[in-house]
């Protein structure tokens, strides 16, 4: 080969190198929780919900499938925030020393976490990522069936759903 293909070779091979040895580093060291920036719900996305809606138009009328696994509805596997899993998570929420909420039950712990998410940021999950608009879109009615809905949700039913 001739010489004065060597020097370019050996910097493309170290470059390559590098390169590669950074991709295995970050890889590596990425953090578990999902980043959140890929997943935006903007709130002219999301129509009114009445809550006359059958249950499953409720969630994905509302977007919180984008983000959430919602157990029963379809498409429900958003993995940005936690599964939505109130009847076991929900108690564990109240009882946590951080909680400051206002919620004494888990219906109300579940209302509170849709019309004000930043009251409680689930631990593991990024904050200011629930969208804060909720209040306006949702009616009461179908923020009390949501609630209804999700406090009955638990490992269990996710089991019995297989
Ligand atoms: C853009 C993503 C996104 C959308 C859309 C979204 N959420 Fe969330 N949600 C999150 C994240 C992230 C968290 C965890 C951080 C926190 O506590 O705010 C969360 C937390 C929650 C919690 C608390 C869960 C727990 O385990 O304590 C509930 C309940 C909830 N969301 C319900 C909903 C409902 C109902 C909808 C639809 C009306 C919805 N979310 C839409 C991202 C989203």
């Amino acid at each position: 080969m001739p010489e004065r293909f060597i020097t370019p070779l050996i910097i493309v091979v170290l470059v390559l190198g590098t390169l590669l040895a950074l991709r295995t580093t970050k890889s590596s060291s990425l953090p578990p929780v999902p980043v959140p920036s890929a997943v935006a719900l903007a709130p002219e996305m999301v129509p009114l919900v009445t809550g006359d809606e059958p249950i499953t138009v409720i969630f994905t009328k509302a977007g919180c499938s984008v983000c959430h696994m919602v157990p029963g509805i379809p498409g429900g596997d958003g993995r940005v925030g936690p599964p939505l899993l109130l009847g076991t998570t929900g108690p564990a929420r109240l009882a946590d020393p951080a909680y400051r909420g206002h919620a004494k039950t888990v219906h109300e712990y579940v209302v509170e976490s849709v019309i004000e998410p930043g009251i409680f940021i689930v631990p593991g999950y990024p904050s200011s990522t629930m969208p804060t608009w909720y209040g306006a879109k949702l009616s009461a009615r179908a923020l009390e069936r949501i609630a209804s809905y999700l406090e009955r949700q638990s490992e269990a039913t996710v089991q019995e759903a297989r």
